[in-house]
């Protein structure tokens, strides 16, 4: 009898944990066949543009400066490591705990060209972590779990699971337990960061992570975070180490 019940109870926690064995898989597949054509074609892919403006930024020397990015890192970017964008957040304590690719980048904008350091999201920041992330197109990402991360992946679950707004709603419920259902006319993904920064068609523009991130919140009539706040950089990190194992897509197109 009470081994029956057990294995009732146990019956029971395998289906009601949906997350048990989850596979990401990412926005494209849940795109129409003529979008995705559109985002892996070079030259049809609007945020292609996006890309070229952060490669010239790239190599931009302005009066009186020394170095470009370029001269550290290649004109192409070529000094850079694939598989450390595609790593991307990660945490350092000396840089402030966790850091974001765009935060790294605003990092040796600062440190290393003795700028004046951007406001999140600025649209040079975004352009130039387009044609950064660009260059790791199709790796896997692959974000680190262990030691002082997994802490901090913890706090950001929470956020992940927490409800906000006049709609009191939660990242999982909308993206875990309705995705594959219709909301407002849009077909609800995994809510996968894999493509960011992305181009989208309804906006005609190229958006980062935190501001479609914004974007959710609003339409879930909750106030949202600040581009850069903890909160949105541990739901980056939570995301990008959701999608490990997907690849690499930036510039992705999505509606
Ligand atoms: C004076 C040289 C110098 C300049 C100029 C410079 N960087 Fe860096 N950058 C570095 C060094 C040194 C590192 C740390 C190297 C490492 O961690 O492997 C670094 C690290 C990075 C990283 C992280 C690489 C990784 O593997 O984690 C990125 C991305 C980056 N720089 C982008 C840029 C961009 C974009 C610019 C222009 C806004 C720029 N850098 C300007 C020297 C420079
Ligand atoms: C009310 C439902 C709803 C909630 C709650 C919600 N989102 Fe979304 N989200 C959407 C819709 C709709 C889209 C666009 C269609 C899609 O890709 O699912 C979207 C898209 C996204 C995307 C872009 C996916 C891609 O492939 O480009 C990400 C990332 C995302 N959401 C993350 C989140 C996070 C993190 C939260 C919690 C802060 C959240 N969302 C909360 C509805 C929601």
């Amino acid at each position: 009898m009470a081994i029956r019940a057990f294995s009732l109870v146990l019956i029971w926690l395998l289906l009601s944990t949906p997350c048990s064995g989850f596979e990401p898989v990412s926005g494209y597949a849940f795109l129409g066949e003529e979008t995705r054509a559109m985002q892996d074609d070079e030259f049809e892919n609007p945020g292609m543009f996006v890309v070229e403006q952060g490669a010239a930024l790239f190599n931009e020397k302005r009066v009186d400066e020394e170095h470009a990015c370029g001269s550290c890192h290649g004109e192409h970017g070529e000094g850079l490591d694939k598989s450390s964008i595609a790593a991307y957040p990660v945490v350092d304590d000396n840089l402030g705990g966790v850091v974001t690719l765009q935060g790294r980048i605003n990092y040796c904008w600062e440190i290393r060209m003795d700028r004046f350091p951007h406001e999140y999201d600025h649209p040079e920041l975004i352009a130039l972590e387009t044609f950064v992330r660009n260059l790791a197109l199709g790796q896997t990402i692959a974000v680190e779990t262990g030691g002082p991360v997994a802490e901090l992946l913890e706090q950001a679950e929470v956020i992940y699971n927490t409800r906000y707004g006049q709609l009191d709603m939660s990242c999982h419920q909308c993206h875990d337990q309705h995705r594959g259902q219709m909301l407002r006319g849009q077909l609800l993904s995994q809510g996968q960061a894999n493509g960011f920064p992305e181009y989208r068609l309804g906006q005609g523009r190229v958006v980062s992570l935190h501001q479609r991130l914004r974007e959710c919140f609003i339409s879930f009539r909750a106030d949202p975070f600040e581009p850069g706040s903890i909160e949105f950089k541990l739901l980056e990190l939570y995301l990008m180490r959701r999608a490990n194992g997907l690849k690499i897509e930036t510039p992705a197109v999505r509606h």
